[in-house]
């Protein structure tokens, strides 16, 4: 793959696998979060070319030097959309600025990297930019119904740009892809970003309880999938579950 990549939330988890399969494959990996000692951590253990960059989604300078230090590696033709936090709570209990953070993480800064990697991808003439929602996103549940609207708008705004970027194609546009990929329940360390403790050990426990939830690396391979397909394919949506997950 020749791939130039920025993958956000790359430090830990879904991201951390993802980077870590495409600088095997041959991509070169820009690896954005914000704790620098996670993205070294995770780039110390990946085969293949990448640079960490700690920045925050929520702000869009962040964004754009990622882009710029991936002009020097060719300019970036693929974005992992995966930062993101679920900060869950019974509505009655929630703090609004759990909301805020949720919309802010999962919702603007996905924009705020589609936005800064848009005009090289426009200049060059293609891209690919990978979003990852949720089942959530189709399926709302208690507790997490900002959560679940943060992936459903991911997935309005994935399925809008696919459809514009295909409708410009006709006019000499630029060919990007873009890639909605919505998991189920992965065991990473996302849970620990919900505050309320009842809400956590409950969601946890649920965790637990499943025979085998997927691993960071089963969402990675998907990713893989959706990017190695030939470029006049477009895998729009893709959901994957644990086999045991009934919702
Ligand atoms: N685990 C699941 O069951 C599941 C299911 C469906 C979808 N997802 C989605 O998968 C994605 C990855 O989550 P995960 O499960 O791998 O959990 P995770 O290990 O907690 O990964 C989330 C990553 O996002 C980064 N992040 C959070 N806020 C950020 C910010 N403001 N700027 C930059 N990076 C930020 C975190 O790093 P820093 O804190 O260092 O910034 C972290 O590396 C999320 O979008 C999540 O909603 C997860």
């Amino acid at each position: 793959m020749d791939h130039v990549a920025i993958v956000t939330g790359a430090g830990t988890g879904i991201g951390r696998a993802v980077a870590a399969r495409l600088a095997e494959r041959g991509s070169k990996v820009i690896m954005l979060g914000r704790r620098r000692n996670e993205l070294e951590a995770a780039a110390a253990d990946v085969q293949g070319e990448v640079r960490i960059h700690p920045g925050d989604v929520r702000c869009p300078e962040d964004l754009q030097s990622a882009v710029h230090a991936g002009d020097a590696l060719g300019g970036v033709n693929l974005l992992i959309n995966n930062a993101g936090i679920m900060p869950i709570a019974p509505a009655s209990s929630a703090s609004l600025e759990d909301w805020r953070d949720t919309v802010d993480v999962n919702v603007t800064g996905a924009l705020n990297a589609i936005h800064a990697v848009l005009p090289g991808m426009q200049q060059r003439g293609g891209g690919h930019i990978v979003n990852i929602s949720s089942v959530a996103g189709q399926h709302p549940f208690p507790s997490a119904s900002v959560y679940s609207a943060s992936k459903s708008a991911l997935d309005a705004i994935s399925e809008g740009l696919r459809a514009e970027f295909a409708a410009g194609m006709k006019h000499g546009g630029p060919r990007i892809r873009v890639t909605s990929i919505a998991p189920g329940a992965v065991l990473t360390d996302l849970t620990s970003s919900i505050r309320d403790e009842e809400t956590r050990v409950g969601t946890e426990a649920y965790y637990e309880a499943m025979d085998q939830p997927l691993t960071a690396a089963d969402v990675a391979d998907a990713v893989l999938f959706a990017v190695e397909a030939p470029n006049h394919v477009c895998i729009s949506n893709l959901t994957i579950r644990p086999t045991a997950m009934t919702r």
